[in-house]
């Protein structure tokens, strides 16, 4: 059972639900490595994809966890749902509700929504995205990524790179990490750092070679230049030579350290595409914990029993 009744953030997470959710999850992979999960888990209960912002990977990753598990499942987008035609999201959740769904996974442009759904329905909710608030599924992923690799989420130095202040992605998983012992520097150009890193229980430097050498994850975010206004740094050349992971950053890494991004990656941005194709870039597990461990959140959300299947 988890302390929360859905999951909206990561802060509501103690580290029990954090390690229950990783523990389950990995029960759902088989001996081939596959996110095989039990088929007939979730047969008879229905969830509703609603993702009113364009998505490609996390909605591909929720609906295979959803099939895996047998789930029904209904998919709605923002320009096909009735939202678009003047109907309230409220209006929308209630006349959806009364078809007797049992979750709402929901991901939106507006900080706030899936929370606002909870109040409309008495199906579960799981945020897959909301503005620059949280994700907290990919927190869990990237959770999922690391313990995988270290045995272990404590004592851990993690470095999230780039533009923390458009970032749900470094809103979820910072405060998770704190949860699990772990120590988070923050790094970005101060155009895109966050006005109170404390609040994320991190620390925050402009100097990513300072930093880099000491760490046993380098987090690199995606520059999201849909969601800037104005530019915030001066070329993707003058980021690239401050904060990009390139060939020189990738050899000086800590012995032992991994790489991670949650895509989409922008090659010569953020990324080299060198570092991207490391062996230690874990970008492609943490793709594939996604499945394993959106499963483990939609069966223990509506009932499952980590006993069971642990
Ligand atoms: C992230 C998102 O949408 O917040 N991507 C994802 O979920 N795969 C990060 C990003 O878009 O940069």
């Amino acid at each position: 059972m988890l302390s929360v009744e859905h999951l909206l953030d990561t802060t509501s997470l103690t580290a029990e639900d954090i390690t229950q959710i990783l523990d389950v999850a990995a029960s759902f992979e088989d001996k081939e490595g596959r996110a095989s999960g039990r088929s007939g888990t979730l047969a008879g209960r229905t969830i509703v994809n609603l993702f009113l912002e364009p998505s490609t990977r996390t909605r591909s990753s929720f609906e295979l966890a959803e099939k895996r598990l047998s789930a029904d499942v209904l998919n709605m987008e923002g320009s096909s749902s009735s939202v678009v035609k003047g109907e309230s999201l409220a209006d929308t959740i209630q006349t959806i509700s009364a078809m007797d769904v049992d979750m709402f996974v929901c991901r939106s442009r507006y900080a706030g929504t899936p929370q606002l759904i909870t109040q409309n329905t008495n199906a579960k909710v799981i945020n897959a995205g909301d503005g620059k608030h949280q994700h907290p599924t990919q927190a869990l992923l990237d959770l999922y990524t690391i313990r995988e690799h270290f045995g272990h989420l404590d004592n851990l130095k993690v470095a999230i790179v780039g533009d923390l202040s458009h970032s749900r992605v470094c809103g979820s998983l910072a405060p998770a990490l704190k949860t699990m012992g772990s120590e988070v520097v923050l790094v970005a150009p101060p155009t895109f750092q966050v006005a109170d890193p404390a609040y994320f229980g991190a620390t925050q430097t402009a100097h990513f070679d300072e930093v880099l050498d000491s760490c046993d994850v380098i987090y690199l975010l995606r520059v999201q230049l849909e969601r800037m206004e104005g530019a915030a740094i001066p070329s993707p050349r003058e980021y690239f030579r401050l904060y990009g992971l390139d060939e020189a950053r990738l050899k000086r890494m800590k012995e032992g350290a991994i790489i991670c991004h949650p895509g989409p990656l922008n090659r010569g941005m953020e990324i080299a595409a060198e570092s991207a194709d490391a062996p230690n870039a874990k970008i492609l597990s943490q793709v594939h914990a996604g499945v394993l461990t959106r499963m483990a959140e939609m069966y223990l959300l509506l009932g499952g029993d980590a006993d069971a299947v642990a």
